[in-house]
């Protein structure tokens, strides 16, 4: 999911010069280290609604017009061809897949039966994958949640989704454990509540403006669906570690969307908000997975509208990840805001007090700007803050206008540089397991639809 979670770009000169290693093989990585790409389900699987599949909120909010009428009725018709698809992961040399289980197809209703036909797609793919050599990575929730408990309770507003969403990874590790060691219940946690709820500009498309969302707070319910995911997140890996732990032997992990932050300018303003902002970005969701509570900052400034953990949750939270998942595209700066603080009923991105603006370069509009440094910075970060935890980068790549070319010297450019500054933080110690490019095929992007893509194939020969 490439998404930026600023709004306002502004043009700033950066130097041309780019941070890290240059030439490099797969030889100069860690033997264990693994190679892979990624989809999510409604991005690449397509037969919305065949053989039993319902509406997640991603088809609800793709069919009511945000997304300039593109939509995955069909995407990349994942569901027919993944046969075909596993041929071209062989010919690149992919180790590793990421992918994630469509939680409305493999369970319609959201809870209760399962559906048989969902069961055999995603055993026969996981089968196929492996037979080819090629190590599953599962996601378990990639922005789409059945439709169906979105309309009974509120999806992710209400509690009762911790007990739907682990009966939903039980179906997950008893059917597939066997075969998959690596699961990501949550994708992008981070992004769905802020985007889905304080913005508003992805599923399900709730927030206070009511010029562009009909319904939803912007200032309460971001910080109610976070808190939701985690004790949803935590209640998955107790019972993994449980019930399958001994026998299947896997790894679970949480994945955020990171931004790298430089100080707008070097006054102390400045560098204590870029600090904020990595506190509200990463620290709200990562520090009580490894610290048991939110960051006293985002405490302070979201006051009562941050849920508080019990001693209960807060140990059930604290240490449930054997790594982290990083998705990262881009550089940002800030530039301190406190007058934010002084607007009652805030939201979110008010209580961070920060301007945040894009970083440019010469580079056009719709593309990233190539700057590896970033991607040094959040893994070298992460490494200092959170005790070196195992980290996979499970997202970067490169956004490209589609125009029916392949001629992608942009985009290899982009992955050259950046797989070279994760090298580099390899080198200086960071326990980086793994690197998944963005993304195997041109897919539906969530905010441009088929506008733009950041695929590694353009399509599928023949
Ligand atoms: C959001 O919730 C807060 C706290 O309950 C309330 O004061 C505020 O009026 C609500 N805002 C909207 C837009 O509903
Ligand atoms: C901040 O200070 C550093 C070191 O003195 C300097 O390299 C950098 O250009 C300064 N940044 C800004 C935005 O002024
Ligand atoms: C701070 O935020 C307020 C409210 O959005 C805005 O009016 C003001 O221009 C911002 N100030 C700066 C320096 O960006
Ligand atoms: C397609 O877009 C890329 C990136 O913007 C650009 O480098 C390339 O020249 C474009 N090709 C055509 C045929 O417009
Ligand atoms: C390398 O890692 C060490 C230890 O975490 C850290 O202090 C140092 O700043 C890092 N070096 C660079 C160049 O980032």
């Amino acid at each position: 999911m490439s998404f930026n979670l600023c709004l306002l770009f502004l043009v700033l000169h950066l130097p041309a010069a780019v941070h890290g290693v240059d030439r490099y093989t797969r030889e100069d990585f860690p033997v264990d280290f693994v190679f892979g790409s990624g989809t999510s389900a409604y991005q690449y699987e397509g037969a919305a609604f065949k053989d039993g599949r319902t509406r997640s909120i991603w088809d609800t909010y793709a069919h009511s017009g945000h997304t300039n009428g593109a939509h995955g009725d069909v995407a990349c018709d994942g569901y027919h061809k993944n046969k075909d698809d596993i041929q071209l992961m062989v010919a690149m040399g992919l180790e590793a897949f990421r992918f994630s289980i469509s939680w409305s197809r493999l369970i319609p209703n959201g809870r209760g039966p399962i559906n048989q036909k969902g069961l055999q797609y995603y055993n026969n793919f996981i089968d196929e994958l492996i037979s080819h050599g090629i190590q599953p990575h599962i996601t378990l929730h990639h922005m789409d949640l059945p439709q169906a408990l979105q309309d009974e309770y509120g999806g992710w507003l209400s509690r009762k989704i911790v007990k739907d969403f682990t009966a939903f990874a039980d179906v997950c590790f008893r059917n597939f454990g066997d075969r998959v060691l690596y699961w990501t219940p949550v994708n992008e946690a981070n992004v769905f509540a802020v985007g889905g709820y304080d913005q508003g500009i992805i599923p399900p498309g709730r927030c206070s403006a009511r010029t562009s969302c009909s319904c939803g707070n912007s200032s309460i319910e971001t910080y109610i669906v976070g808190h939701n995911i985690l004790l949803a997140h935590s209640a998955v890996v107790r019972l993994y570690r449980e019930k399958y732990k001994a026998t299947q032997k896997g790894y679970l992990g949480f994945n955020i969307y990171t931004v790298w932050y430089e100080p707008y300018t070097n006054a102390t303003e400045d560098v204590l908000a870029t600090q904020r902002a990595n506190d509200f970005i990463i620290g709200w969701l990562i520090n009580p997975l490894i610290f048991g509570d939110y960051p006293e900052i985002v405490k302070k400034n979201a006051q009562t509208r941050i849920p508080t953990f019990t001693k209960h949750e807060s140990e059930q939270i604290k240490g449930s990840i054997d790594f982290i998942g990083v998705n990262h595209y881009a550089t940002a700066y800030v530039k301190d805001n406190s007058s934010l603080l002084e607007m009652d009923n805030r939201e979110f991105s008010a209580d961070m007090a920060a301007q945040i603006t894009g970083a440019q370069s010469d580079t056009p509009p719709d593309m990233y700007p190539v700057l590896p440094s970033g991607l040094y910075g959040v893994l070298d970060y992460l490494k200092q803050v959170y005790g070196n935890q195992p980290i996979y980068v499970h997202e970067n790549g490169q956004r490209m206008r589609r125009n029916g070319t392949l001629n992608d010297t942009p985009r290899v450019e982009y992955f050259h540089a950046y797989i070279g500054s994760t090298l580099d933080a390899v080198r200086n110690g960071s326990n980086i397991k793994g690197y998944f490019a963005w993304t195997f095929l041109d897919c539906l992007e969530l905010l441009d639809g088929y506008e733009s893509c950041l695929r590694l194939l353009l399509c599928r020969s023949g």
